[in-house]
């Protein structure tokens, strides 16, 4: 497994639960930021009736490819190349886009590339699932995401664990509405929004 992930290797089936309560039976699934593919392959497999199109931007797309093409399941499309920094998104058929761990990776910018673009791809009523750590009125959940901020901050000052606020504020200009936010292990929240 080529950019093997701890997190994602021990998240997958916690988000894989939510999904298998969540998702519709004939959901075309577009992931954002699929890294190593590890949620895609793991998803995929469980969830036989759903397609499962993973993207990524250029560099990552390698890997990916290959991870896919050694443990990928007839349900899960070739990776299709999707920069945020880009207003150019691939012509897909999704009712779910899916994004976890990448809002707090990418800028804010690029963070309203990506609502925006959900909210011009995404069919009436489809759901958008963005998993990954926020905080709360300015606050953070616990002191390890705070700890965590630091850390993302020290890499790239532009990146950092974004506001629940400024996440529902802009999904709902972009004509997305909350519908749940869960709380998963590790200090994550799932949030699911409806066109
Ligand atoms: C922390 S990884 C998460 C990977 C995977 N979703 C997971 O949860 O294990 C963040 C991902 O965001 C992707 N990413 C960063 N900048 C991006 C951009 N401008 N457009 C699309 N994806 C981007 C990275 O390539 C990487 O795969």
């Amino acid at each position: 497994m080529q950019r093997f992930s701890e997190a994602a290797e021990n998240n997958k089936n916690h988000i894989l639960l939510v999904l298998q309560e969540r998702l519709p039976p004939n959901a075309r699934v577009l992931e954002i930021g699929s890294g190593s593919g590890q949620h895609a392959l793991h998803i995929a497999a469980e969830m036989k009736s759903i397609i499962w199109q993973p993207t990524e931007r250029s560099e990552g797309m390698p890997d990916l490819e290959k991870n896919l093409s050694d443990y990928g399941s007839p349900n899960i499309l070739g990776p299709l190349q999707l920069d945020l920094s880009s207003e150019q998104w691939p012509d897909t058929d999704t009712n779910c886009v899916y994004s976890a761990n990448v809002m707090h990776i990418i800028n804010e910018k690029l963070g309203e590339s990506l609502v925006r673009g959900v909210g011009k791809n995404l069919s009436e009523e489809g759901l958008f699932i963005l998993y990954g750590p926020y905080k709360y009125s300015g606050d953070f959940t616990t002191q390890s995401n705070a700890e965590f901020d630091t850390w993302l901050k020290g890499r790239d000052p532009n990146s950092g664990i974004r506001d629940f606020e400024w996440v529902t504020d802009l999904a709902n200009q972009h004509g997305l509405s909350l519908q749940a936010d869960l709380s998963m292990p590790a200090n994550n929240q799932m949030l699911i929004f409806q066109k």
